[in-house]
């Protein structure tokens, strides 16, 4: 079998388009546009790299933004006083802080100091217990663009095993709170492995979706595939590659020339999962826009 590649750069586009038209309705209705304020510390490549992505889809769409940098050496104390200044500053409907932060920083702390009305990044515990609960608001980009993957590819989760290898609050967590709630896009039974798991190969092998989330190359190897499986690889790692004029390539978590022979259908790293991440950032930053817009003139009606 040699797997059908799923394109995660066509289905993005549409997002895309989709939120574009959003946009413009925003501004026609609003007078303004949608705004998201992405905070950026210290000088990690990697996130340098995925907060000039998000800059540019932004631009793309029309979305303003804004990217505030901070050095590594940043107190907690002056983080959170940059995110209560984007909390109260109107012009941005959805903040983002780029993870991983330096070791030095709570995290934890730093997430919970946001507006959860303006967590785009679906990650403050008043959204993930909504997520938790059925009732979400903001759910994650990454798991968000998995779940318009999978059914944007018709595929039928309904009864699915869909088995996510990883638990991470980004990815394995939030997407299992997703796909096991009931609707359309969801209701499979869903197992999650992790570093904990006795035999990882004997659950993923009944799995009709697999999900890799794990974080590191070669997590998922072909003998671990069900025959005809679909195959999702959330994993980005960056390996060396002298072939390449930057020195590295980007790989996924799944032995992807195995996999491909066995699974139905797969996503490629670069080019599948990366792409919908970005188009469900925007998605979210819209629908902050919306839910702002909506609440103040619901509070003016009132005065
Ligand atoms: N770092 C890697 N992925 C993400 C993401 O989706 N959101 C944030 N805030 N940081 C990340």
């Amino acid at each position: 079998m040699t797997a059908r590649i799923i394109d995660g750069k066509k289905i993005a586009s549409k997002i895309h388009d989709e939120v574009k038209v959003g946009v413009r309705d925003f501004e026609s209705k609003y007078g303004s546009l949608p705004g998201l304020a992405v905070v950026l510390v210290g000088d990690d490549p990697a996130s340098h790299s995925y907060v000039k992505g998000k800059e540019a889809a932004c631009a793309k769409v029309g979305i303003m933004t804004e990217t505030i940098r901070r050095k590594a050496s940043i107190t907690q104390t002056e983080l959170l006083e940059t995110l209560g200044r984007l909390n109260s500053d109107p012009k941005f409907s959805g903040i983002l802080v780029q993870l991983p932060l330096p070791k030095h920083l709570d995290e934890d702390a730093v997430i919970a100091a946001l507006d959860p009305a303006k967590d785009v990044d679906g990650l403050h515990p008043v959204n993930a217990g909504l997520l938790m609960l059925g009732q979400p608001r903001f759910a994650p980009a990454t798991p968000l663009g998995v779940q318009r993957m999978l059914l944007e590819e018709n595929v039928n989760l309904n009864g699915a095993k869909v088995v996510i290898v990883g638990r991470s609050k980004l990815v394995g967590m939030p997407l299992m709170a997703l796909l096991l709630q009931k609707g359309p896009g969801a209701n499979a039974t869903v197992t999650v492995c992790h570093t904990g798991t006795k035999d990882i190969g004997n659950e993923t092998r009944q799995a009709d979706v697999l999900i890799a989330a794990a974080g590191f190359p070669g997590a998922v190897t072909a003998d671990m595939l069900k025959s005809g499986a679909i195959v999702i690889d959330v994993g980005v790692s960056r390996v060396e590659d002298s072939t390449k004029k930057r020195g590295y390539s980007l790989v996924g978590d799944v032995e992807f020339s195995g996999a491909s022979e066995v699974a139905s259908a797969i996503t490629p790293v670069p080019g599948g999962v990366g792409p919908m991440t970005i188009s469900m950032l925007l998605v979210n930053v819209l629908q902050a826009a919306n839910l702002a817009a909506a609440t103040s003139r619901r509070s003016s009606n009132l005065r």
